[in-house]
């Protein structure tokens, strides 16, 4: 039995570090675990423009705790105006690593987010162009649209059209939560990728209402039927290049989860890739997790791997109730559970 790990220090290549105080308080977390994240940019105001995105990393570096070392990769959060020059400019500067396209109306912090692919089609021809990998969340936001459907029924209706209109476009598919995603990436070229959170390899919709309705089991896109997880967990732990790590960490307080009408997000960043090696190891997969974590996603975007190595052990590690993320009490993912490994310091 494999007890030790040993593997190029991760990223995370999908995180909500938020701003103001509580993203120092859930920053430290993340740079525990990984040497860089692409950092989403659905702040209110969003980070749509060269200077907000330089002015929010900033913000995030003098935030990263003494002694630790920790690269954020800002984004490009896309609007139905956004100015194609920006984008060129944003990546051109070192700025910008990606760009996001929110549907409008989609999930937390989308309001600003695109009404119809096609008002940024210019903006999509000049990423091509200038090689700005777009990040899509991909779900539709007809409300005629059953919400466990939202995914598959955005594969129709935006993603085909999307891949065939710009074919050398880098396309992060992001947080797949259903088999039609992973189908969809799997038959799509190099440059279709896709990243895949904890949750989703764990959860099925079940846990949104087992014995009662559980806020801290709700995001967006929420969990779908078991066949989906299962599908998940056979693309993750395939080691196959497509599928990468992004653990869609997205803290809320506790009183804005534990409401009539509660926040999606879950706040996995403290134990992320202690619970995703619970899933590699239960899949008999550990040889692979190192694909999954440190080398598909510098690949994909063109980065180095890290060369820090970081070890995991197998360990009892117990998960608090309840995290004070520098004055924000937030509940995190498997709260109150005990992991099978850990993160050596
Ligand atoms: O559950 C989610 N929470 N999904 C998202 O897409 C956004 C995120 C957030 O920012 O809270
Ligand atoms: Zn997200």
């Amino acid at each position: 039995m494999t007890n030790r790990l040993t593997i190029p220090r991760p990223d995370d290549w999908h995180v909500h570090l938020r701003d103001g105080a509580v993203m120092a308080g859930v920053l430290a977390h993340t740079a525990r675990q990984f040497a860089r994240a692409i950092v989403m940019p659905n702040l209110s105001p969003p980070i749509s423009t060269v200077a907000a995105a330089e002015a929010y990393r900033a913000r995030i570096v003098a935030a990263v705790p003494p002694g630790a070392e920790f690269t954020p990769l800002m984004v490009c959060y896309l609007t139905d105006g956004i100015d194609p020059d920006e984008l060129q400019r944003g990546k051109e500067a070192g700025v910008f690593t990606a760009a996001k396209l929110y549907p409008a109306h989609a999930t937390t912090g989308s309001a600003h987010g695109v009404t119809d692919v096609r008002n940024i089609y210019p903006a999509l021809e000049r990423m091509q162009a200038v090689g700005l990998p777009l990040l899509v969340h991909g779900e539709v936001t007809d409300p005629a649209v059953d919400i466990f459907d939202r995914e598959a029924v955005f594969i129709d209706r935006v993603m085909i059209d999307l891949i065939k209109d710009f074919p050398a476009l880098k396309v992060v598919f992001e947080h797949i939560t259903t088999a039609e995603a992973a189908d969809f990436v799997l038959a799509a070229g190099a440059n279709v990728a896709a990243t895949i959170t904890p949750q989703h390899l764990q959860i099925n919709r079940n846990a949104m209402f087992d014995g009662g309705i559980r806020p801290h089991a709700y995001c967006l896109p929420v969990a779908k039927r078991e066949a989906h997880r299962l599908r998940l967990r056979a693309v993750a732990t395939s080691g196959g290049a497509k599928f990468f790590l992004g653990t869609d960490s997205a803290p809320h307080a506790v009183s804005a989860k534990e409401a009539a009408c509660g926040c999606a997000g879950l706040f996995n960043a403290p134990f992320a890739l202690e619970t995703y090696l619970e899933v590699f190891d239960e899949e008999g997969a550990l040889d692979r997790f190192e694909a999954f974590a440190s080398r598909n996603g510098p690949a994909f975007y063109g980065l180095p791997v890290n060369t820090e190595l970081v070890t995991l052990e197998r360990a009892q590690t117990a998960v608090p109730h309840v995290i004070d993320a520098n004055g924000t009490l937030i509940v995190p993912y498997r709260a109150g559970e005990v992991l099978g490994w850990r993160l050596s310091a």
